[in-house]
């Protein structure tokens, strides 16, 4: 298949806003109007074929094995300004519907191990309700983001603390506030809006439970 790249064509006039959220200073990034052309892109994705996450994600996730060049030349200025390396960049296509159970655990705000910057672009024309990318803080020790530890048991302060099994299969419902976590902040999801955030900060999709039942809610992810 040979690919019409002007799909991937970020737009030159995009608003970029800086946020600092919550207690510890997390600079959350996003754009609005972020491709030149999203349904176009939308349609690029709507091609490929895409299964079931065998991982955390609550649906179908797919990791596309394409360079990206104008993305990857975007990632590696915003890595600047967050001032890291960039690591190996991945892309992924992400599609939930709240027809397909998950395991519980997929409720549970969660880190992106391994990852330093995580990109969201919301690919839906859409709403149904209260919608995004959810945030939270361990209210026993106010972290938002879980440190790098030497001595791996630490690590067990964040883990699921639940009398219920965490491979139940349930309907998505992620939580906003238990004895462990509360959100503080939402970024809202918008059509061509691409959010920008660390991968150590704890966080999660955000929607409301039995909602996107006639839609599914797509989003394009990257990684570095
Ligand atoms: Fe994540």
């Amino acid at each position: 298949m040979i690919i019409d790249t002007s799909v991937f064509k970020l737009n030159g006039s995009a608003d970029l806003e800086l946020h600092s959220i919550g207690n510890q200073g997390n600079t959350v990034v996003t754009i609005d109007n972020f491709l030149e052309d999203p349904l176009a892109f939308k349609e690029f994705l709507r091609m490929i074929p895409i299964q079931r996450s065998e991982e955390w994600f609550p649906g179908n996730q797919l990791r596309i094995h394409y360079y990206f060049p104008e993305l990857s030349a975007f990632m590696d200025g915003i890595a600047k300004l967050y001032d890291v390396d960039p690591g190996e960049k991945k892309f992924y296509i992400n599609q939930y519907s709240g027809n397909q159970e998950v395991l519980r655990r997929a409720n549970f705000p969660h880190v992106d191990p391994g990852i330093t910057l995580a990109f969201n672009l919301y690919l839906n024309q859409e709403e149904d309700g209260e919608s995004g990318t959810a945030f939270y803080r361990h209210k026993k020790t106010g972290f938002e983001f879980r440190p790098q530890f030497d001595a791996k048991y630490r690590y067990k302060h964040f883990d699921i603390n639940s009398d219920q099994d965490p491979m139940d299969r349930v309907q998505y419902e992620p939580i906003v506030e238990t004895d462990d976590f509360e959100r503080y902040h939402l970024v809202e999801q918008k059509f061509n809006r691409l959010s920008i955030y660390e991968g150590h900060l704890f966080h999660n999709l955000f929607v409301e439970k039995d909602r996107w039942k006639d839609t599914t809610r797509d989003t394009f992810a990257m990684f570095c």
